[in-house]
């Protein structure tokens, strides 16, 4: 297996666009298998902890606010072109399949990892757009990080034009039971109506 530098250079080597962005592409592709792995290694106890952040309000909002409902928790930012906007109605439409199926009204959460540019306006602006329960979580740049790390978030900018990046970062879905806790994640491949499914037996086997 090569590394970053070889990849790197091949890319450069390829002297192309499509080279550039396959390196990009593969990078993820590594760093996602990467950070799966470590997940289910770890385990389920290590995924999730502690956060301190503002929701789209401007509201002091911390993990101790997730207590007493389910929630599902998704990382992205608010200037992601595509995946973002379809994970987000993917998010929308299973929690109401969720609701349809078990009667558990799901907390739906998005978290940005893109702080600088996303102000608290930004992000009320955003979460308007996919479901009127959804909540939006920003904060200083610190904290913001400690959130993306307790759930093991991987992020990076793709360049240093403080006006003009993208930020590439894990797509997982976190399911978290009513006292908070972490009770599974799911990856970019699960539609809609698997994510529901799921998340419904979940929810009906912790209820017997
Ligand atoms: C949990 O959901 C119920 C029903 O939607 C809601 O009334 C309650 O405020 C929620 N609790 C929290 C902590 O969000
Ligand atoms: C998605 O991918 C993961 C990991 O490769 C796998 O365990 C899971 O079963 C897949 N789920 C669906 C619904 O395809
Ligand atoms: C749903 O999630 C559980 C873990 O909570 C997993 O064991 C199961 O395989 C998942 N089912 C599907 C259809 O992805």
């Amino acid at each position: 297996m090569g590394g970053p530098v070889s990849y790197a250079s091949l890319a450069l080597t390829l002297g192309t666009g499509a080279g550039i962005l396959w390196y990009f592409n593969h990078e993820r592709e590594r760093k996602l298998a990467e950070i799966r792995s470590k997940q289910e290694s770890v385990g389920v106890a290590a995924i999730g902890g502690p956060f301190d952040l503002l929701d789209q309000d401007g509201k002091r909002f911390t993990h101790e606010d997730l207590r007493g409902n389910y929630s599902l928790l998704y990382f992205g930012f608010t200037h992601c072109p595509d995946i973002c906007p379809d994970e987000l109605e993917k998010l929308a439409t299973a929690i109401d399949g969720v609701e349809k199926q078990t009667g558990h009204k799901v907390l739906p959460v998005f978290i940005t990892v893109d702080p600088e540019r996303d102000s608290v306006p930004k992000v009320k602006a955003y979460v308007k757009q996919f479901h009127p329960r959804l909540i939006g979580l920003t904060g200083p740049l610190e904290k913001v990080k400690a959130a993306a790390k307790a759930y093991r978030v991987y992020y990076t900018k793709t360049n240093d034009d403080p006006n003009d990046y993208l930020v590439d970062h894990s797509i997982i879905m976190y399911l978290l039971n009513p006292d908070g806790q972490f009770m599974s994640f799911y990856g970019k491949n699960y539609t809609a109506t698997e994510l529901a499914e799921n998340i419904s037996g979940v929810i009906t086997k912790q209820k017997v």
